[in-house]
């Protein structure tokens, strides 16, 4: 993409709000983040953020918009440039690197058509609703133990540290394989993926530095391949029914799959499959408690819970963005977008559409329809999205029984992140059936 556009007849975003859309730490404040997306979408729901330091990009807000362009992956690619949005040096660094690529790691999310839809279908079935569903019984007794934990406390905690976090990472190192004792690694490892542009959890070497996001990226995963080359090579040698052995064994075009491509599919189940689920059952507790009514409803019936889980996913909206590059000259609401130009796609922006959901910042467990985009649209669209609600669905299954009350007990505090993330603590005082 150029470096400047040409602000006479291009809609240039006012500096102060493309500023808040691309900076990690708007998204620790909801009134500011929020803010910044009623105005984009109001005044200018395609325009152009020209930051210093980060390539020009489109933004897009309105969820159509965002659908129409998720929806053909021939035109709008993921990864001729770098499907993550970072600033202009890390972007240079991370093709020094990389013998010129941006391709840090082959997972599905650097993949375009036709290569995407071969990796893709390498676990698609897997993760299909009705094979999914044979799961529960084991995700259950997860469910139960992480419940008991929570009930071990005084009635008071930090919902995400002391809970939220813990599930979601054994239930996907579970369905991995991953023994037990290697979760507080992989953990550590996750949160250091997603949290490069939060200064609690940087490398302490690398803090400084003006490219830390592409060098703690980059230093994570290569810890994420050597931990993974060792269980792939293991589950190659005895294969089990685990999915980590269904990719290890896996083969494209009549070959065995590449290490790269292998590692990059574990990296991104590993990495993807937790924060997200943590940080939405996060959000939907704390929804429940900044609006009580939805808490005394789903109490007194507890078929509303996936209408509890839909609606922490679409209100939280753990992931905030992906790019897309236009691969040819196209239109979008009537803007020309040219060639090898960068779109920003807002998903939480598109969850707050008023065009789309009544009184959009309220949560609300019986908001039906819940058309939600928080897992994508397309091609792309979230892998692991019926595993998520699966999973969120049993916790609170499990949970809401055994509470009788709850309250904030202190102020939430989030991640700072323009990309994957969400709560970092949730302080909570509760009373037990
Ligand atoms: C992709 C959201 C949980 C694995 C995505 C995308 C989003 C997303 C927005 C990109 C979609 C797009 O480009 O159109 C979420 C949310 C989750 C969640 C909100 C939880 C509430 C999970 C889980 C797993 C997972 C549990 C795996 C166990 C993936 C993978 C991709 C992906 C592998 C890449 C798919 C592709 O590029 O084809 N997710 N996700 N996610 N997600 Fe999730």
């Amino acid at each position: 993409m150029a470096t400047s556009l040409d602000a006479d007849v291009r809609p240039i975003i006012p500096e102060d709000i493309a500023r808040i859309v691309i900076a990690p730490k708007s998204y620790t404040d909801d009134a500011t983040i929020y803010g910044a997306f009623r105005w984009l979408r109001e005044h200018m729901p395609l325009g152009i953020a020209q930051v210093p330091g980060y390539d020009p990009v489109w933004v897009v807000t309105k969820h159509a918009d965002i659908k129409e362009v998720e929806r053909n992956g021939k035109l709008f690619h993921n990864a001729d440039h770098n499907p993550i949005l970072v600033d202009q040096a890390s972007d240079a660094f991370t093709r020094e690197i990389n013998g010129g690529s941006i391709r840090i790691l082959s997972s599905l999310t650097y993949m375009d058509p036709p290569e995407h839809a071969s990796y893709r279908s390498l676990t698609s079935n897997w993760f299909l609703p009705g094979k999914i569903s044979k799961l529960e019984d084991q995700i259950r007794v997860l469910a139960r133990q992480s419940v008991d934990n929570l009930l071990s406390f005084d009635g008071e905690c930090d919902f995400v540290r002391d809970f939220a976090l813990h599930y979601p990472l054994r239930v996907i190192m579970t369905l991995f394989g991953v023994p037990p004792e290697d979760e507080p690694r992989m953990l550590k490892l996750t949160q250091e993926f997603f949290g490069v542009h939060d200064p609690e959890e940087q490398r302490p070497d690398m803090a400084a530095d003006p490219v830390v996001a592409a060098k703690q990226w980059a230093a994570s995963i290569e810890d994420f391949y050597t931990y993974f080359d060792k269980l792939s090579a293991q589950r190659r040698e005895q294969p089990t029914d685990d999915l980590l052995s269904l990719i290890a064994n896996s083969r494209i075009n009549g070959a065995p799959i590449p290490r790269d491509e292998a590692n990059g599919y574990y990296v991104a189940i590993a990495t993807a499959g937790h924060d997200t689920t943590s940080s939405s059952t996060a959000g939907g507790l704390h929804g429940m408690m900044l609006y009580p009514e939805n808490w005394a409803k789903v109490k007194a019936d507890p078929s509303l819970i996936p209408g509890l889980v839909d609606e922490a996913i679409r209100w939280t909206s753990p992931v905030k963005h992906f790019m897309r590059n236009a691969t040819a000259d196209t239109q979008v609401r009537g803007m020309d977008i040219r060639a090898m130009e960068r779109l920003m796609i807002c998903y939480p922006s598109g969850n707050r559409d008023e065009a789309v959901f009544d009184d959009a910042d309220r949560f609300d467990i019986t908001r039906s329809p819940n058309p939600h985009i928080a897992f994508g649209f397309g091609p792309h669209m979230c892998l692991g999205q019926h595993l998520a609600k699966l999973e969120m669905r049993i916790l609170f299954e499990e949970l809401l029984p055994h509470l009788k009350s709850v309250e904030m007990a202190g102020d939430p505090r989030m991640v700072e992140t323009n990309f994957v993330g969400g709560y970092k603590a949730l302080p909570i005082r509760f009373t037990k059936n």
